[in-house]
Parts: structure tokens; C-alpha cells; sequence
């Protein structure tokens, strides 16, 4: 089992598509173990892409981050991180592929609706990054039975 950090981002968000995000990752057998509508400070938007700090697109990616509200959430279930990247689709939404929700509905390759952990080591790192242990739903509520 693994879990992965997806945010929904202020573009998606401000478009009425939460919703949607979410549906198509539950549409999937994706278990949603933590949810929440977050407005991320310039400075917490820079702080969780501090791995891209070095880019030319780094400034613009965390102001239009901290533009409006998110919906951040951990999704889980067996190769949850492969998974959702895949029904994410390629990060510019003009590589992605048919059906994605970035091909369906990312305008841009920076306003491209939603983020997904990269890796397992991204996800260790995203996934406090936004909620600390009480809000993320334990084993025995997130679809697996409890040890007797
Ligand atoms: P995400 O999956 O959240 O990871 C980093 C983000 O940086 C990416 O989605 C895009 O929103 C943004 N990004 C990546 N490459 C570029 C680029 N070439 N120009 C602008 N934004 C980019």
C-alpha cells in the first residue's frame, strides 16, 4: 500500500473542478485518507517546491500556488503514486495523454490542475508538508482490515 500527496490547485479550484479531480481518483479504487481546503502563503508555496527552486519557473509556479485556495489530500492503495500520475497525465498538458485530466483540462503547463507526489521519497516529504498524523484517516478506516 502507499500513499501519495495530491493537491487540486487554484486554477482547477477556482474552475468548480474539485469535484471532478476527486471523483475520477475514487472512479479508480483511490481511497481518500485526508482532505483539505488549504491558501498557501508565497512562502509555504516556495517551501514545498523547494526541489524546482532552481528553475526559471520557480517564482511564477509558487505565486500563481499561492493565488488562490488548494485542495490538498492523501490518496491511497496499492501503487497509489503510479496511479495518479497516470490519470494526472504528462505535466504539460499538450504531452498528456487522452482521457488525463491534464489533457482534459489543464490550460497550461504551470495551470495544469492538479499536482501528484513524484515518488515515495516526494510523498514522505509532501504528505506532512500539509497534515500532521490526526488528519489522516488510520488503517483500519482507510480500507484495510484492522489486525485482530
Ligand atoms: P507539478 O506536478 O505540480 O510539479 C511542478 C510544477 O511546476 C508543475 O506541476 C507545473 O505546474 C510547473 N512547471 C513544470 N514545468 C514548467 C515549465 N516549463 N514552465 C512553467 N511551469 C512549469
Amino acid at each position: 500500500m502507499e500513499q501519495t500527496l495530491v493537491i487540486v490547485k487554484p486554477d482547477a479550484v477556482a474552475r468548480g473542478l474539485i469535484g471532478e479531480v476527486i471523483r475520477r481518483f475514487e472512479a479508480e479504487g483511490l481511497t481518500v485518507c485526508g482532505l483539505k481546503m488549504v491558501r498557501l502563503a508565497h512562502t509555504e508555496a516556495e517551501g514545498f517546491y523547494q526541489v524546482h527552486r532552481a528553475r526559471p519557473f520557480f517564482d511564477s509556479l509558487t505565486r500563481f500556488m499561492a493565488s488562490g485556495p488548494c485542495v490538498a489530500m492523501v490518496l491511497k492503495g496499492e501503487g497509489a503514486i503510479g496511479r495518479v500520475r497516470t490519470l494526472m497525465g504528462a505535466t504539460d498538458p499538450l504531452q498528456a495523454a487522452e482521457g488525463t485530466l491534464r489533457r482534459n483540462f489543464a490550460t497550461s503547463i504551470e495551470k495544469n490542475v492538479v499536482h501528484g507526489s513524484d515518488s515515495t521519497t516526494s510523498a514522505a516529504f509532501e504528505i506532512p508538508y500539509f497534515f500532521n498524523q490526526l488528519e489522516i484517516r488510520q488503517p483500519a478506516e482507510c480500507g484495510e482490515t484492522p489486525a485482530m
